[in-house]
């Protein structure tokens, strides 16, 4: 059954071809109201308002941001999971959320999206290989999933889980990581706003390569925390294992904000290079928080940033 989530009819088999090749200056100038004229399953992508939270630079394109992963389930090379997560089915997926949470139990994708408001959040990613991209995500906001499961008081953190499918992730095959992908949040970190999960990019679902059917953004973060094709989560009283601090854990540290002042062990984070505009293209300064500081540098007062990479 075709969920809200996801929709046989693209946004361009509806719209004009001129209003879809403008579609988010459309939808900033009129608003999602515009939509709601729209009648049926394509609706809830259309009503996908534009977000006070979104950058104003350009977003790569649809190919760029499809075509260039990190996806280590579907293999190491950067076009592997283009190749590969084809494989990868996602009707009926289950979101398990538990832990010290009010209401654990099992969502099907329509529980997760009842009630919530798609918003388009374009973000910029930075990679902590020194690669950025900026994407036109369309999600909501993770504490809106967390707050309608119910938080229990003694909660500290939040850990997320990728399927494990060896028989439709060819890299789970191999030992590159440990399985499954795991990542964490601080719960303060995980209740910003800024943190969403991510249902779709460019007004359509999210492709498989990009953690269909729903995978974490957090922006101002190392994209290595924006975990892909989310099982479960779990809320915890301790600090959960992260998949590339198990992996190498003096490279990569829990918190692993953007910062251009500490340098990853064997590489400097000070500049960035923005896919898309050649090989050989003026590498950028990477900015501190990846450019959000004001929205979340005051979750850090007190801690030396130096020290958690
Ligand atoms: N999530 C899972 N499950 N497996 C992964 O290998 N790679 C991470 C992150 N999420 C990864 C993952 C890394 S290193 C980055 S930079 C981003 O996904 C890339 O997201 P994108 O391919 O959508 O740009």
């Amino acid at each position: 059954m075709a969920g809200r989530w996801k929709n046989d009819l693209g946004w361009s088999d509806v719209t004009p071809k001129v209003a879809w090749m403008n579609r988010r200056q459309i939808m900033f100038a009129a608003g999602a109201a515009t939509f709601g004229a729209i009648a049926g399953p394509v609706q809830a992508k259309l009503g996908a308002a534009a977000s006070q939270y979104s950058t104003a630079e350009t977003p790569n394109t649809l190919e760029e941001v499809t075509s260039f992963n990190n996806f280590y389930e579907f293999g190491t090379g950067k076009e592997d999971p283009k190749r590969n997560a084809h494989t990868l089915t996602t009707d009926g997926w289950q979101v398990e959320i538990d832990g010290l949470v009010e209401r654990p139990g099992t969502w099907s994708m329509d529980d997760v999206l009842k009630g919530t408001s798609l918003e388009e959040r374009i973000y910029r990613l930075r990679c902590v290989e020194g690669w950025s991209m900026v994407i036109p995500w369309v999600g909501f906001e993770l504490a809106d999933l967390l707050n309608r499961a119910g938080v229990q008081p003694g909660a500290k953190y939040v850990a997320f889980e990728t399927a494990l499918r060896p028989d439709e992730m060819p890299g789970t095959r191999t030992r590159v990581l440990e399985w499954p992908y795991v990542e964490g949040l601080r719960l303060d970190e995980a209740m910003n706003p800024l943190t969403i999960l991510a249902t779709g990019l460019y007004d359509e679902p999210i492709p498989n390569q990009n953690g269909a059917p729903i995978r974490l953004v957090v922006p101002w973060k190392y994209g290595f925390k924006s975990i892909k094709s989310i099982v479960r989560i779990t809320l915890t009283e301790d600090e959960p294992p992260t998949s590339w601090n198990k992996a190498i854990p003096r490279e990569y540290g829990f918190y692993s904000n953007v910062n251009p002042e500490v340098d990853h062990p064997r590489w400097s984070q000070a500049t960035e290079r923005r896919i898309g505009g050649g090989l050989f293209v003026k590498r950028i300064p990477t900015q501190k928080f990846n450019g959000y500081g004001d929205e979340v540098a005051g979750l850090y007062t007190g801690m030396d940033l130096s020290k958690f990479y």
